[in-house]
């Protein structure tokens, strides 16, 4: 049984086998193949917060795989109506794998500790795997490899981030974050990144205008992320230095690509401009949820597919 609830549930050439199956299937899926590689399996999305991306991916993908999935919003009573137990032991009889995206992350930790169904993390307070893999299926189709690859996140130290810093790691890519005094990835979770793997090239810097001068990409996020409203009015004073704008883009190499998880607050941590620029890869980043959980999912219901099908 194999859960995603943060990264660290896979190693990096499980990383790699999930992205060259993401790329396999997108091939595929652009000269009509629609194998249905999963029929009759059947995925839950749970959810506690709002989501496009994240909900609609993994729907459409699991249609395409021939499975199918089942929303889960609050009135099923997760977290409120009955035990952790005995909600996963009774879910884990119908479903064959679920998404969670909850407010805290321990919630999805205790859903998977019962091993009643494989638990997928579709966002947390803490992490959010499945836009990590998304990321670097950008960064692996742009470039050819993540190798080596400089990825400057400009912003809040928050769940995308640690993500994106931890897959950085384990894929031998260059991860700086810019940020305010006070927003950085916390301790504990860049020292088990750099206990895991020592060898992880991550920086922790103030000023964004340097830190972009070799970027092969840079990544922003919103200033305030779901269930932090309250503290919208400061974060908006405290980040106004870290706008990813037309200034920052003209400091960084011309060919550098721009990332971001959607969705974005035009205007605040991102300009027009320059989510409309050539180098912006934000829409082909979002289709790329898609083809990434697809193969995720084969990765996890259906791994002889894999061994046969994907070099
Ligand atoms: N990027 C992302 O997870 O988007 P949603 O919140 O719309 O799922
Ligand atoms: N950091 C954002 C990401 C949304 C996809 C949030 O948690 O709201």
């Amino acid at each position: 049984m194999r859960h995603l609830r943060t990264l660290f549930d896979l190693s990096p050439a499980e990383v790699k086998q999930i992205l060259a199956t993401a790329l396999t299937l997108k091939t595929r899926l652009a000269e009509g193949d629609r194998t249905p590689i999963l029929p009759g399996r059947v995925l839950g999305l749970l959810f506690e917060k709002p989501s496009l991306r994240t909900r609609v991916s993994f729907e459409a993908g699991m249609a395409q795989l021939g499975g199918s999935s089942l929303f889960l919003g609050s009135d099923v009573g997760w977290n409120t109506r009955e035990t952790a137990s005995d909600f996963t032991r009774v879910i884990g009889q119908y479903l064959d794998v679920v998404v969670c995206r909850a407010k805290a992350h321990d919630r999805v930790e205790e859903l998977a500790q019962f091993n009643a169904l494989s638990v997928v993390n579709g966002l947390t307070d803490l992490s959010h795997p499945c836009q990590a893999l998304a990321d670097m299926l950008t960064i692996l189709e742009t470039f050819g490899t993540c190798s080596g690859k400089h990825i400057v996140f400009v912003g809040d130290g928050n769940n995308v981030a640690r993500s994106l810093a931890l897959i950085c790691a384990m894929l031998d890519a260059r991860f700086t974050l810019a940020c305010p005094a006070g927003y950085e990835i916390d301790a504990p979770w860049l020292e088990r990144i750099r206990s895991e793997y020592p060898d992880a090239q991550i920086q922790q810097v103030r000023d964004p205008m340097p830190a972009v001068a070799d970027a092969d990409a840079i990544y922003t996020d919103v200033w305030t992320s779901m269930g932090q409203e309250a503290e919208r009015a400061e974060r908006v004073k405290i980040f106004q230095d870290y706008q990813v704008n037309e200034a920052l883009q003209a400091a960084a190499p011309k060919e550098c690509q721009i990332l971001h998880c959607l969705p974005a607050v035009r205007g605040e941590e991102i300009t027009d401009g320059v989510i409309e620029s050539p180098q912006s890869a934000i829409v082909q980043q979002a289709g790329n949820r898609m083809h990434a959980q697809k193969a995720l999912l084969v990765w996890l219901l259906e791994p002889n597919w894999i061994a046969e099908n994907v070099k």
